[in-house]
């Protein structure tokens, strides 16, 4: 992945016609070479003799030698032996010694000032050239002193490095400077070296042209072409570089091709718009791909041979529910092409090159993709997609074929009805399929829930390379024909409208990133991987408040779309700050899932409401009741379900801080009265009477390795929350009084942990007296999944899969002194093996908040970067949009303390003194009560400046 990373630390050089004035030896040595050796192949007849300057550009120039010699003949289609590549090669070598022993090496004086000017600023120097002369001649230009570093053609021999364009060489040599290569920058004047700084994904590529040869340099992956170096000035440089960094910080990138990624870079690389999810397939999906498209609230029955969330897990009980598992469909923009009768794909063998981009700022993914069939044929594939932000039912793609040095016939087969039903969407009967001219209608039907989904493609040749394809997406969820709708939606728009569509769509991101961007002075990197998680963030959250966003958001199929405690605690908050409309619909869900929740308070003997632990779409809680391993066959239970119940009061504190925050009278006296006081009903039945107090037994607080547990202290702090702010909406709008008063009632009367002498709080009643568990180095971030299997053992353990006490400083920061949090900062830290994405983003919050800086940071970046690192080795099923909102509160809360008044919002006052180390400046913009409110901190003032 390419991510960018701070200032500029080293300059790589090629040698030969960069700083050396050798590329016309060499090209004059390649040319006696091999016109010698083409004259006598002729046999006495007329032959072609070598292009001294575009073939040795394109063919030899910037490789290792024998490769240039292949390369050329191969492109001659003159077969030789490696005995005569050899012999021609050396024959070339002599030559060129010669030319130099006449000649003498010349050197380009502007490049020698610029290296002078770079060095003086402490930028450090290398070369990496594949001549095997390289040391040589720089000796003998007397400026090998420049170099801190010289890679050339024997290192490469020695080192057994592949040649340019192969990245290689440049990231050894970048090795040796002890830089990574997003701080270096690159000067070649050879196709094949701008092609090896792009790959390498070095901080900025400059291509020297000496003649001719722009285009090819800037097709190869330039950022910059000058004709010498002369033309550019050192501040150029600087700017360039800073530049490019910035664009970068605006994509997330992949370069070259990783079978054993790919599910990976699928989830990454997810489109959506709300609506809809696709997963980040290629075009053409690898066999094993999870081309998965994901409607919001198309859930069906689960088969229960099929597995849960983990690929190990069984959940064999499930099968009655009609909306257990959100429904994997057919990937749309599913295409084939080939070429002469040959696959152009990455499952098949003709792949070569691949290169994806996701462009944040407007919610496009491009790929760049290059193939070689038999004969040395090249084709290039070019492709772009989006889910359209400005119309939810729309998807676009573009195809580019270009065949590069050849002429075929290229075939495109753009039918989007999946032939592999049975097996790749079990889930789903077609029920037609219909091709009328350029339009394709099909339609499915879920076996368990009967929603129909109905998909209709037309595709057209734009120009003579190019196929546009517009796709239609509606499901009977939205309305009563979705065919007719799918097609009449897609008949309302004409070819020519593609590009005003793009533009709509990508207008939409630009808005949202008007309120949500996060720019960090000089630190890119941290910006992009910030913009990566509001980027998903953003995907998910749509405008129909009968569903809500699950734990993998539309991007993958972990947890089956059930929607957790994740999304009130963990992501709202970033709606709430961004786009609060966004914040309302996911609590509408909530209160559209009342039924369901008040059923399962039923169900448990309870009145009032009590909502799942796992939701999708009726509010019946869908939590699997036990896991069978696939291996062993052994079963586990899973208590999650029926006593993880402090979710009823996750969503009741969501509702308020929403009130809080919005002010929306509106929504308080309808859904958010409702949602708060079935809520407290619910806590009235629940708890149980003791001496003194009322307890709540039998739970699973957040740390879900502890079972059955009694006076949780998340938990009950929780439920005493949503029992006084029920009474306090109550007296607000002057209902329910009575019950208002039982509600302030019981509130006081709950027993809540208080802290013991060391100021920490006790987790659940007897946390204290459990077996100590030195937990492993090797187990903090790693928890094996095995871990899970020990449930019996584990309940006996001071061991924490994740935040529990200490997200109660989080949520009530105003609650606890620094002392009490920093006591229970210290005593459960050690505990936790963060086997659960959402506990990082806490523990930096916290050490933030009690100056904690180191641990702060590390629990951040691990949080920041937790999908784009892979660090939970989980993210092929989709990625952890809790840890992404949890990284924006640390950031926001934690670092900068942020808490609103009546003026809007205000940075802590230690904010400016725990910026994370190297961050000058942090801009932001906050809405508060229907205002955005921009927001500064900056290092080189203590006062945030509003
Ligand atoms: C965590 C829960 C979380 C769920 C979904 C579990 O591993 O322990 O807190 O709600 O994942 O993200």
């Amino acid at each position: 992945m390419a991510l960018v990373n701070g200032s500029l630390r080293a300059a790589l050089f090629d040698m030969d016609g960069v700083v050396t004035r050798t590329a016309e030896l060499h090209a004059a040595a390649w040319k006696q070479t091999f016109d010698e050796f083409l004259r006598a192949q002729a046999h006495g007849a007329p032959f072609r003799p070598f292009d001294e300057q575009t073939e040795y550009r394109t063919y030899v120039d910037g490789k290792p030698r024998q490769e240039g010699v292949r390369s050329f003949l191969q492109e001659r289609e003159i077969a030789i032996s490696p005995d005569t590549e050899a012999l021609l090669a050396g024959r070339k070598d002599e030559l060129f010694e010669r030319l130099v022993k006449e000649q003498g090496v010349q050197t380009y004086p502007s490049t020698l000032d610029l290296i002078q000017k770079l060095r003086a600023r402490d930028v450090k120097i290398g070369v990496a050239t594949s001549s095997r002369h390289g040391r040589a001649i720089l000796q003998s230009a007397g400026i090998k002193d420049l170099f801190d570093a010289c890679l050339d053609g024997n290192d490469l021999d020695t080192l057994h490095l592949p040649g340019k364009p192969y990245p290689d060489m440049f990231l050894h040599a970048a090795g040796w400077l002890g830089v990574t290569p997003a701080h270096a920058l690159i000067l070649e004047d050879a196709v094949a070296g701008v092609q090896a700084g792009r790959r390498g994904e070095f901080g900025l590529v400059v291509g020297i042209d000496r003649g001719g040869n722009a285009a090819a340099l800037q097709a190869g992956g330039a950022d910059i072409v000058v004709p010498d170096l002369a033309a550019l000035g050192i501040e150029d440089l600087e700017t360039a570089f800073r530049a490019r960094q910035e664009e970068v910080a605006w994509h997330i990138e992949q370069e070259g091709f990783d079978r054993a990624r790919e599910r990976q870079m699928e989830s990454l690389f997810t489109i959506g718009n709300g609506y809809l999810g696709v997963r980040g397939a290629l075009d053409a999906p690898l066999p094993e791909s999870q081309s998965d498209l994901f409607i919001a609230g198309v859930f069906d029955s689960k088969r229960s041979d099929l597995p849960y969330s983990e690929v190990e897990f069984l959940t064999p009980d499930r099968a009655a529910n009609t909306y257990a598992e959100l429904v994997p469909l057919p990937f749309p923009f599913q295409l084939k092409i080939s070429i002469e009768g040959q696959p152009l794909d990455f499952g098949g063998i003709y792949g070569r090159e691949l290169r994806r981009v996701l462009d944040l700022r407007s919610g496009v993914l491009h790929s760049e993709t290059l193939f070689e069939s038999p004969g040395g044929r090249r084709t290039a594939v070019r492709t772009q997609r989006c889910a359209s932000l400005a119309d939810p039912h729309l998807l676009l793609q573009e195809v580019e074929v270009f065949p590069e040095n050849h002429w075929g016939t290229v075939q495109i087969d753009a039918i989007v009805d999946c032939q592999d039903l049975s097996t790749r969407h079990p889930h789903l009967e077609r029920l037609d399929h219909t091709i009328s001219g350029k339009l394709e209608l099909v339609r499915y039907v879920t076996r368990g829930s009967a929603i129909q989904i109905c998909i209709a493609s037309r595709a057209v040749l734009h120009t003579s390379s190019t196929m546009r394809r517009l796709i239609s997406i509606f499901t009977s969820r939205d309305i009563e024909n979705p065919a007719e709708a799918a097609m009449a939606h897609l008949q309302s728009f004409s070819e020519k409208d593609f590009d005003a569509l793009l533009e709509m769509h990508a207008s939409r991101w630009k808005d949202f990133w008007s309120r949500a961007d996060i720019r960090v002075q000089g630190r890119p990197s941290i910006e992009q991987a910030l913009r990566f998680g509001s980027y998903h963030l953003r995907l998910p959250a749509g405008d129909d408040a009968r569903v809500s966003i699950g734990a993998r958001t539309l991007s993958g199929r972990a947890y089956e779309g059930h929607v957790f405690w994740d999304t009130e605690i963990f992501m709202l908050p970033f709606y709430l700050h961004t786009e609060p409309a966004r914040a309302r619909s996911l609590l509408l869900y909530r209160h559209h899932t009342l039924d369901g929740a008040r059923r399962r308070a039923r169900e448990l003997g309870y009145r009032g409401a009590c909502y799942a632990w796992e939701s999708s779409v009726t509010g019946d809680d869908v939590t699997p009741s036990k896991i069978v391993l696939k291996s062993t066959g052994k079963e586990i239970p899973i208590f999650t379900g029926t006593q993880q119940i402090h979710v009823s009061a996750d969503i009741a504190y969501a509702v308020w801080r929403y009130w809080e925050t919005t002010g929306d009278e509106q929504f308080l006296v309808g859904p958010g009265a409702e949602i708060l006081f079935e809520t407290a009903r619910f806590w009235t039945s629940r708890v149980t009477r003791g001496e003194r107090h009322y307890h709540i037994r039998g739970v699973v607080g957040p740390d879900e390795y502890h079972h059955s547990v009694d006076d949780n202290a998340y938990t009950n702090w929780m439920a005493r929350f949503n029992l006084n702010q029920a009474a306090e909406a109550a007296r607000h709008l002057g209902t329910n009084l009575a019950e208002a008063q039982e509600w302030a009632t019981l509130a006081e009367s709950l027993y809540i942990p208080l802290p013991d002498e060391h100021g920490v709080i006790e987790q659940f009643e007897g946390f204290f007296t459990l077996a100590d568990y030195p937990l492993p180095k090797a187990e903090r971030f790693k928890a094996p999944v095995s871990r899970l299997f020990d449930w019996q053992q584990i309940n006996g353990l001071k061991l924490l899969k994740q935040a529990d006490v200490l997200m109660l400083p989080l949520l009530f920061p105003t609650a606890f002194s620094d002392e009490i949090v920093a006591a229970n900062y210290r005593y459960y830290e050690p505990l936790t093996d963060h086997g659960s994405s959402l506990s990082p983003a806490v523990h930096a919050a916290i050490a933030a908040r009690i100056g904690l800086q180191e641990d702060a940071e590390r629990y951040w970046k691990q949080s920041l970067w937790l999908d784009l690192s892979n660090a939970m080795e989980n993210s092929t099923l989709g990625i952890h949009p809790a840890a992404m909102g949890g990284t924006w509160q640390a950031l926001v809360f934690g670092f900068l303390g942020v808490s609103f008044d009546e003026e809007g919002p205000h940075a802590g006052p230690c904010a400016a003194q725990r910026l994370p180390a190297g961050w000058d400046r942090v801009e932001l913009s906050l809405i508060y009560r229907g205002r955005a409110y921009p927001l500064t901190v900056s290092r080189t003032s203590d006062k945030d400046h509003r």
